[in-house]
């Protein structure tokens, strides 16, 4: 990118395992970067402001979000957990944010969405940005609430958001599920430059995965954003065969596409 599109790009959850990764790779996205989390940050770099907050603190949230013009939106629980757990962070954390950003007037934002919003379905049935939701438990239900609040900010209010359903964003994939799952960070920056660079937006669904030779979930619908994902998990086979056994074709992990969350039961506050 020559010109940055964004003048100060407010990013949440980036104390979390994302965030720290992409960090000081989204230095040319914007000319400041608003760095969030209730968790430790370390040292502002010269582009870098760091402010903590806690998301479910209405107040907070809107004076963190006061002169951005962009948001990646990382923040909240980002596993299964008890119902006060993922709605506190996912639900109240997730609206503050949006009326926040209606107030402030920031038009264009990423939503973290999830892969276990479509956990249910099956691993042999490709997806689309048409797909439903289709959740795995709590977590991706809070996720399906995201995702329809995003549509409702973008229809009422005309802000825009790229609702980025990520697969499995970590260093390489660890099981044979992720070689169709797995996102390399560089894609995840790119994409994130797409949809900052796009002339128009929308509200689309889009997969966050690699070019992997694993398919299930089909980005056509969002070619006009121009997002081309160079990274491929393929590379990684060869290791995980030698490293694991396939799971049985039976077992969660191979027959749904959200893999053992599909198992986990609703978790009670005190079972964590
Ligand atoms: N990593 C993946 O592969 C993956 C896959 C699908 C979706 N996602 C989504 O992407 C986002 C980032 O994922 P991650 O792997 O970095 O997760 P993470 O758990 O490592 O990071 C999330 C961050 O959010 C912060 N947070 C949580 N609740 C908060 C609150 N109430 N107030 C303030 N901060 C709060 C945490 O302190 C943490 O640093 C999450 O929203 C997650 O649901 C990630």
């Amino acid at each position: 990118m020559t010109e940055k599109r964004v003048k100060k790009l407010l990013v949440t959850g980036a104390a979390g395992g994302i965030g720290r990764t992409i960090r000081t790779m989204l230095e040319p996205v914007a000319e400041t970067l608003r760095l969030s989390d209730r968790a430790g940050l370390g040292e502002a770099a010269a582009h870098e402001e760091i402010i903590y907050c806690e998301l479910t603190d209405k107040d907070a949230v809107e004076a963190l979000v006061a002169g951005c013009d962009g948001i990646v939106h990382l923040g909240g629980q980002s596993v299964e957990a008890d119902w006060q757990t993922v709605r506190d962070s996912n639900i109240e954390g997730l609206y503050n944010l949006y009326e926040a950003a209606r107030i402030h007037q920031v038009k264009r934002i990423l939503f973290a969405s999830s892969n276990h919003v479509i956990g249910y379905y099956p691993q042999s049935q490709l997806l689309d940005a048409q797909t439903p939701p289709r959740p795995d438990g709590l977590y991706g239900v809070s996720k399906a609430f995201g995702e329809a609040l995003a549509s409702l900010y973008h229809d009422k209010f005309g802000i825009e958001t790229a609702i980025v359903r990520i697969g499995s964003c970590f260093p390489e994939p660890v099981d044979h599920r992720m070689l169709a799952t797995w996102l390399h960070a560089e894609d995840f920056v790119s994409l994130i430059e797409c949809m900052f660079e796009a002339s128009r937006l929308g509200c689309p669904i889009i997969y966050g995965v690699s070019d992997n030779d694993v398919v299930w979930w089909d980005n056509r619908q969002v070619a006009y954003l121009g997002w081309k994902p160079k990274h491929s998990s393929a590379i990684f086979k060869q290791i995980l065969d030698e490293k694991m056994e396939r799971p049985h074709k039976d077992a969660a992990v191979s027959v749904y596409q959200g893999g053992v969350f599909t198992e986990h039961p609703i978790m009670q506050r005190d079972e964590k």
